[in-house]
């Protein structure tokens, strides 16, 4: 007879206020920390890779470790497959519109089943796996866009992600200041201990199954517009309002509908996203006087109306999004650099979570039919 749980008549939409596990690498209480250094100085310093290391490892490089490690992933960014860049060709002709965040999910995939990743091997070649993905995921990326150009991938450039990403997506050598305001978005997206994609990733390794499937539903769960979907949304919705003076009745309209409006509101921070306000006045330093002038001053006016008519404050995506309007990016590609930066996040839980592993498998609360009597087909009515 099986053992039956006692389930009690209480629980939490959305797991909204559960606390689901243990984590030693993201702490939102008080203040955004990764492995307890304050986000601020890290993000000011916008260096992706010295966060990745931190996240993956737990201590902040030393240069010769800075050093070796960003060697590690650039060689990842220029050795991907070759297999991996036919099946995109293939793939780009095929469906040239397609999402990339499905082409992110697709070449994912193929990564793990040429790797022969099964379950979770040694500490060791989990963390070069993860390592790996760091320099594959943005050349897949950048790989991705130039096929569904109809281009041949080119080279993957000298430098940081940051520095190499940004010069493959928007085909130009970026200034400094531009890498560091990317540089910035990326170590801001890295890591925000247990949101849904996060959360996906760990219960998939929780199984015993491997990392590069934690990685793919992580993606797919980053898709959609509640979470990292939201950052290509807010440029729609700062296009479809068009200007200042149409701002209040917009808003109105989508309040009234009941619609969220996409880059505010978060399910943890109530009282602002600590990212946002960091990330908003850098957003508004780099834009001052150029022609992203009016679509910040409508952004402006978007905040003091959702302030005053709902008390929401924005989130990360909202000046995410401003920002890489501004840095000459297309939106098709605002999520998907998320995941860029998110797999090191995605990659530092799913270690933690093969470290001291327990399935994850909760409860539900059952609100169908009461217990009935099976009639079989034959004697059933019509
Ligand atoms: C992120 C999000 C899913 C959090 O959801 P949540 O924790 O379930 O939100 P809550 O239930 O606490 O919301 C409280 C109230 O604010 C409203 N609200 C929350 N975010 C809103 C938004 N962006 N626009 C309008 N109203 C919003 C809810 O509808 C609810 O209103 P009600 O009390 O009248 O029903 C939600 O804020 C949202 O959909 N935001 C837009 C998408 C987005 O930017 N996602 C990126 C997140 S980093």
């Amino acid at each position: 007879m099986n053992a039956s749980p006692s389930v009690g008549s209480e629980f939490s939409k959305g797991l909204a206020g559960v606390v689901a596990g243990r984590t030693a690498i993201c702490s939102l209480e008080g203040d955004l920390r990764y492995r307890g250094y304050a986000i601020e100085p890290l993000a000011r310093a916008g260096d992706f890779e010295e966060v990745a290391f931190l996240l993956l490892r737990g201590e902040l490089p030393s240069p010769a470790e800075h050093a070796a490690f960003s060697a590690r992933v650039a060689a990842a960014a220029r050795g991907l497959d070759p297999v991996v860049i036919d099946a995109l060709k293939t793939l780009a002709a095929a469906c040239p519109t397609a999402s990339p965040m499905d082409a992110l999910r697709t070449g994912v995939s193929m990564l793990g089943q040429i790797e022969d990743d099964r379950a979770p091997g040694t500490p060791e070649a989990v963390l070069a796996q993860a390592e790996r993905l760091l320099g594959q995921v943005p050349a897949l990326l950048a790989a991705w866009v130039d096929l569904a150009a109809g281009r041949t991938p080119a080279a993957w450039p000298e430098g940081s992600i940051a520095r190499a990403l940004l010069e493959r997506l928007t085909g130009r050598i970026p200034s400094a200041a531009h890498v560091a305001a990317f540089g910035t978005t990326l170590v801001l997206y890295a890591e925000h201990e247990f949101n849904a994609s996060t959360f996906t990733a760990r219960t998939i390794v929780s199984t015993g199954s491997d990392m590069h499937s934690g990685i793919c539903g992580a993606i797919g769960a980053l898709k959609g517009p509640l979470h990292g979907g939201a950052n290509e949304q807010v440029l729609d919705t700062l296009s479809a309002i068009g200007s200042v003076d149409r701002a209040d009745g917009w808003v109105h309209e989508q309040l009234a509908a009941k619609r969220v409006v996409m880059g505010f509101g978060h399910r943890v921070y109530k009282d602002g996203d600590v990212r946002a306000k960091l990330l908003g006045g850098i957003c508004r330093e780099m834009t001052r006087g150029t022609e992203s002038q009016p679509l910040e001053d409508l952004a402006d006016r978007v905040e003091r109306i959702m302030l005053e008519r709902k008390g929401l404050k924005p989130n990360l995506d909202w000046p995410a999004a401003r920002i890489y309007h501004a840095l000459g990016l297309p939106i098709s590609v605002f999520t998907p650099i998320f995941v860029v930066s998110r797999v090191s996040g995605w990659t530092a839980h799913i270690i933690e979570q093969i470290g001291d592993n327990r399935l994850i498998r909760p409860l539900s609360l059952y609100t169908g039919q009461p217990p009935r009597e099976y009639l079989p087909l034959g004697e059933r009515q019509t």
